[in-house]
């Protein structure tokens, strides 16, 4: 479509003499109006005439400039429309030209976006609130990428604070009453659990904990910080799998014991600037002039140890002084959004002007129809469980719809994953998620097998259609007349670009999920009225094209959105 607009915009420029890049085309609001629009409102001061008038003048200038495209005035608006062998041409062939590529462009070279998600917590389970952390943020980065930023994917693991020190305790007390190297998730589970249970009448056992995280971040080499590291290297080879099994990786892992070196030296930068104060014993930074009410920062507790948000300090100085970023994202849930105003508060008391490229990419929680999820009580899913089930699931819905599927154990998982990370990215981010097994798997509704689904069923028509001899036209406006009824699909195939553009400016991947739900919804309506295959073959040649276009724009979107898209299912 870009090539159309800029097209339009040439040439209306030099009929006005105003500056191309700065013309706006729309996309009218009435489509049967036109596939594009102008309105020239913006023409009517330089040119002193009403627009109308401007309208109806340039229309007339523009007849027979722009080949392949009608203009028409309407009031104060310029209609453009694309002629629809052109348009099948145009986009067609850009779509097989560009193949898995189509949708990225480079306009974030020489740009980057670092990107904190994931990040979940040493010695706890990794639920489903990190498994939105982790689909979110891998398909933001894969978004960048596809727009040539230079990307940093980093997982900042919770693995430091004052609950290792609880936990370091507990070991020591209980230890060997669980298996640590057989199940260390769910050991260290039940251990961190019952220190909170006990921990409430048992005031020897609350000095234990705090004793045990004071000695961790002496950083002496002792027996508290050998445990520390085993429970951790424990719980990472746990989240190692998951990570596996839902093909997303990291840049860099470096947990927040990583910046445990520029704490010091960050708390030094931060009072240097002169925005620190002492209170109680502890040092701060006020915020309420930002925000009525918000609380202090607090850097360094009285006890001298350090807090979540010192980390997090220390860590996006050392981000801007690494990366300096153009874009540094934190995909985390909406339930820290105070942390992270805290965060860019104290940047923005310091000066630093960077501050605005510091981003909360905040969602909503993922809940269960069982209740909301939390660590603490023990309520909970342990990821693998419920993908698990999805896998099966959907093995039993596939050996039902399709029983000489060659590899269905493989299909099975690339349908049940697909259904459980294409469901999280479903709606706008930030609202919340209620896990409805049927919504999630059906093949009918708005949901990742039905896109897969689409995927697959093109893949067959193209697969029948070499059996049969038959191959797609020519990408030139002649052999794809015969698309002429079918200019909203090829409008929508053509869109995909500034949709990649747009979900990655907003880190919104829902954009991209209402997309190929749409694109899927369309093609499955014109595939209703259009017969493919056995008709006349030069139409069926026409349609063939259209057919091998939307399978790669389908593909390209569900693996943005990090899920499988399936030949066969
Ligand atoms: N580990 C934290 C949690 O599970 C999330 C960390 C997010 N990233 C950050 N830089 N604070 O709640």
């Amino acid at each position: 479509m870009q090539v159309f607009i800029d097209r339009i915009r040439a040439a209306i420029a030099a009929h006005s003499g105003l500056d191309a890049a700065e013309l706006k085309i729309e996309s009218p609001r009435d489509p049967s109006l036109g596939d594009l629009a102008f309105p020239c409102f913006p023409l009517a001061k330089a040119l002193r005439k009403a627009p109308p008038a401007i309208a109806a003048e340039l229309g007339e200038k523009l007849t027979g400039d722009l080949e392949g495209i009608s203009v028409e005035a309407a009031g104060p608006y310029l209609n453009f429309r694309i002629d629809r062998g052109t348009l099948a041409a145009q986009v067609l062939g850009t779509i097989q030209e560009e193949g898995e590529g189509f949708g990225g462009s480079d306009e974030g070279s020489g740009k980057t976006v670092v990107l904190d998600f994931s990040s979940p917590n040493i010695a706890k389970p990794f639920h489903v609130g990190h498994l939105r952390s982790t689909i979110l943020g891998a398909t933001i980065q894969r978004l960048h990428d596809a727009l040539g930023y230079r990307t940093v994917g980093i997982n900042h693991i919770g693995d430091w604070g004052s609950q290792f020190g609880k936990l370091v305790a507990a070991i020591q007390r209980w230890g060997d009453e669980v298996d640590l190297e057989g199940d260390p998730i769910r050991s260290l589970l039940t251990l961190y659990i019952r220190f909170h249970d006990e921990a409430e009448n048992d005031p020897e056992l609350v000095e234990a904990g705090r004793a045990a995280f004071r000695e961790l971040e002496s950083g002496e080499e002792g027996e508290v910080r050998a445990t520390w590291r085993r429970l951790t290297e424990l719980s990472l080879a746990e989240f190692d799998r998951i990570y596996q099994r839902l093909g997303v990786s990291f840049d860099h892992v470096r947990g927040e014991a990583f910046y445990e070196p520029y704490l010091e030296p960050t708390i030094e930068r931060i009072r240097a600037s002169g925005i620190t104060e002492e209170s109680e014993g502890a040092l701060v930074v006020r915020l309420d002039e930002y925000e009525k009410g918000a609380p202090p920062c607090l850097l360094r507790k009285t006890d001298g140890t350090t807090l979540y948000a010192t980390r997090d300090l220390a860590a996006v100085f050392h981000r801007w002084d690494e990366f300096a970023f153009d874009r540094c994202l934190y995909v985390v849930g909406s339930d820290q959004r105070l942390h992270f105003r805290q965060l860019k508060y104290v940047l923005r008391r310091m000066g630093l002007d960077w501050e605005s490229r510091v981003e909360h990419v905040d969602f909503g929680m993922l809940s269960l129809p069982e209740g909301k999820l939390s660590t603490r009580k023990g309520q909970v899913v342990f990821l693998e469980d419920l993908l698990d089930r999805a896998v099966e699931q959907a093995g039993a819905i596939i050996a039902e719809k399709n029983p000489d599927l060659a590899d269905p154990e493989r299909v099975a998982e690339e349908v049940g994953l697909g259904a459980v990370v294409f469901h999280d990215q479903k709606r706008e981010r930030v609202k919340d998620v209620v896990f409805d097994w049927d919504e999630v798997l059906s093949f009918e509704g708005e949901t990742g097998p039905y896109v897969q689904y689409t995927h697959a069923r093109l893949a067959s028509i193209l697969r029948k259609a070499v059996e049969k001899g038959l191959e797609a036209a020519e990408l030139a406006p002649e052999s794809l007349a015969g698309l002429a009824d079918s200019g909203e699909l090829l409008l929508t195939l053509g869109r995909f670009p500034t949709v990649v553009r747009s979900a990655a400016a907003e880190a919104e991947p829902s954009i991209v999920t209402r997309y190929v739900l749409e694109l899927a919804r369309e093609m499955n309506s014109w595939y209703a009225n259009h017969r493919v295959l056995g008709g006349d073959p030069e139409e069926s040649r026409a349609r063939l094209a259209l057919v091998r276009g939307a399978k790669i724009v389908i593909g390209n979107g569900l693996r943005l959105l990090g899920v499988a898209a399936p030949e066969e299912m």
